[in-house]
């Protein structure tokens, strides 16, 4: 990390603590950035700069890397992105959990839960491939790559979901994901726990991700079951991933249900051993509550349910699914009939599963936030401070190089980002300053729109969109394609 001496750079970063993203530990430097790139780290007092700025106190980091999004439609209709951009985060995946916002051929419909996403109007990309020129054309803050949906696809392809495809519905995916791919996407996703999946066999699952293959991308997924059978569900991802030859990440690890409890050092034993033979990682988040669309057949593991949205009752938001019973006089399971079409928060994990899985070497961090709704589930804007401030300063659960570590180098990794998730020369300046001392995450259940304390500055390829508190209208980011095998 050689100093060029007398070299002038657009700006330089004097004084702060770089925690480089690989998990080494801190250590005091200057950073450069010139041309949307870090130019040198070290020593720089002989160099000079457009700008400088001084990161006493403070450590700087790669950008966050969110694993884990729900971002398709908002990179166009939000492209500020404030709820990442104010975490540090610089780079999301969308198209999580077998839902993507294309391809979609005009007959389908974005029947529940593609209607996280938004509604028929924003499912208007017949290709992937036009889908990643919007994003090309009109770029949000924050860069983003993109997993193509298993969800999306049946919806668009076939006239029952309450089966298997059929060979030629195989046949007619297997084009789109090849088309996708093509494009740029990183891979493919499944949610086989949702209606629109649920019938899908396995068989279909391993015939579609060998569409993948040859591209050299991954497959991740949402598990047929967090429940009961999510020791099962964790062998089905890992076949799948063997049989199609892909490296596998399994999506917001967790044990939903009272009776389910304490299963994830099962599923985690499980994973590690398999790490031996091939490749898995997986993706977290920090909270002991799931969000998603509202299931009225699915309540029984969550004792405690909030609202997130309704179409049908919109001031049901932010309110508790037994209350709204009890007033209406109805059981949860009608009342959550007569709420339709709505997302709700469903307290069903225990938080020693939560840190079990936090303090799991492999663990990435990934926010599944949901934008849009009344009332969002809080890891919509605090994930990654919570983790930086609560989980790794407060409670010790790891060291703050390895918390970063989780959020950057190793989803890079994962993810095959070759310039990105770490601080060297030569790679991008997505870079993030915060506070490590009073960083934190203050959305809550009842307030999930706060910004969290603590992030300073956040940069993009050298640009700042996060500046004193607030967006600055910058818009850096980019559609990122995969180029080349994971
Ligand atoms: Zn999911
Ligand atoms: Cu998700």
């Amino acid at each position: 990390m050689a100093s060029a001496d007398g070299e002038r750079f657009d700006l330089i970063i004097r004084n702060g603590t770089l925690i480089d993203g690989t998990g080494a530990p801190r250590h005091q430097a200057d950073l450069a950035i010139t041309g949307g790139r870090i130019g040198a780290m070290g020593d720089l007092a002989k160099s000079s700069a457009d700008r400088t700025l001084d990161a006493s106190g403070r450590v700087v980091a790669p950008g966050f890397i969110d694993v884990h999004t729900h971002d398709d439609r908002v990179l166009l209709s939000d492209p500020a992105m404030t709820p990442k951009v104010s975490q540090g985060v610089t780079t999301v995946v969308v198209g999580n959990c077998g839902i993507s916002l294309a391809p979609f051929t005009p007959h389908g419909r974005p029947i529940p839960p593609l209607d996280l996403l938004g509604d028929a109007g924003w499912y208007r990309f017949p290709t992937f491939g036009a889908f990643l020129d919007a994003v090309d054309r009109a770029p949000a803050a924050v860069n983003a790559l993109f997993l193509v949906g298993h969800q999306t696809l049946r919806v668009g392809a076939m006239d029952s979901l309450e089966r298997a495809a059929t060979e030629g519905e195989i046949g007619f995916m297997r084009g789109q994901i090849d088309e996708a791919m093509r494009a740029g996407a990183v891979g493919f996703s499944t949610g086989l726990f949702y209606p629109p999946a649920r019938h899908a066999p396995t068989d279909e699952v391993v015939a579609l991700a060998e569409a993948v293959t040859p591209y050299g991308g991954l497959y991740a997924t949402h598990l047929r079951d967090e429940g009961a059978l999510l020791l099962d569900s964790v062998d089905e991802a890992l076949t799948i991933g063997e049989r199609a030859g892909l490296p596998v990440v399994l999506s917001h690890h967790k044990a939903s249900g009272k009776a389910n409890h304490g299963k994830v050092s099962l599923s985690l034993a499980k994973i590690d051993a398999a790490a031996k033979r091939q490749r898995v990682s997986l993706d977290v988040y920090p909270y002991n509550a799931s969000s998603t669309v509202l299931l009225p057949g699915r309540l029984d593991d969550a004792p405690r349910i909030l609202i997130t949205w309704s179409e049908a009752i919109p001031e049901a938001a932010g309110r508790e699914l037994g209350e709204l019973a009890a007033e209406h006089g109805l059981t949860r399971e009608d009342m959550a009939g007569r709420l339709l079409p709505a997302g709700a928060i469903y307290f069903a994990m225990a938080e020693a599963d939560v840190q079990t899985v936090l303090r799991y070497p492999g663990a990435m961090i990934g926010s599944d936030g949901l934008p849009g709704g009344a009332k969002p589930h809080p890891r919509l804007w605090g994930t990654f401070p919570r983790v930086l401030g609560h989980y790794s300063r407060d409670l010790g659960l790891m060291p703050l190089e390895e918390a970063v570590h989780r959020m950057t180098g190793l989803s890079a990794k994962t993810f095959g980002l070759a310039d990105r998730g770490v601080l060297r020369p030569g790679a991008a300046a997505d870079i993030v300053i915060f506070d490590p001392a009073t960083v934190l995450d203050l959305a809550t259940f009842e307030a999930p729109e706060t910004p969290a304390r603590g992030i300073e500055l956040v940069l993009v390829a050298g640009k700042p969109v996060w500046r004193n508190g607030g967006t600055t209208g910058e818009r850096p980011g980019r559609a990122l394609r995969r180029t080349r095998p994971i």
